[in-house]
């Protein structure tokens, strides 16, 4: 039924979550984790205009892609280990619209998303992110809390 899950995650304690539950949900059909981190522009491109150089703003990605890629690599064992097959992808861009795009490209038969992220913010029961995700996607979503 879930053959082929995306999980979309910031590295926060929140979205480390979604990891046990994709795995108790084996037995579920799960045969494919699809790992997505999406480097959000909006911060990228802040950095960039704050150091003034489109050296920096390539480097900035650069860094950010391989740190991206090395921790998506470090998650993706645990399902490995499941013997669960792994894709990872780490992507420049907006979270939500990644998300929804990338979900498209790998045909995701469920999403698996945490409700809150980085954010401090006391009174937020769903993060922006989580929140339009919910709200656009046409695809099955399980939102861990
Ligand atoms: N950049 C990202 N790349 C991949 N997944 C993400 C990203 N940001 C958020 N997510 C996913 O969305 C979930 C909810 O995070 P969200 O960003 O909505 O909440 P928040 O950080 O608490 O609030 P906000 O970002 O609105 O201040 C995370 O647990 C994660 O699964
Ligand atoms: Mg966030």
């Amino acid at each position: 039924m879930f053959k082929k899950i995306l999980y979309p995650t910031d590295f926060s304690a929140h979205s480390k979550q979604c990891i046990d539950y994709i795995l108790r949900m084996q037995n579920c059909g799960v045969e494919e984790v699809v790992l997505l981190h999406v480097m959000d522009k909006r911060v990228v491109v802040y950095g960039s205009i704050m150091s003034d150089s489109a050296l920096d703003e390539e480097m900035l990605i650069k860094e950010c892609t391989e740190t991206a890629e090395k921790k998506l690599n470090e998650m993706a064992r645990i399902f490995q280990q499941a013997g669960i097959r792994t894709k990872t992808i780490a992507r420049l861009g907006e979270p939500f619209a990644e998300i929804l795009t990338v979900a498209d490209e790998v045909d995701a038969s469920l999403i698996v998303i945490g409700h809150r992220g980085h954010s401090t913010a006391e009174k937020l029961l769903l993060g922006s992110t989580a929140e339009k995700v919910v709200r656009k996607c046409k695809r099955p979503i399980l939102l861990v809390r």
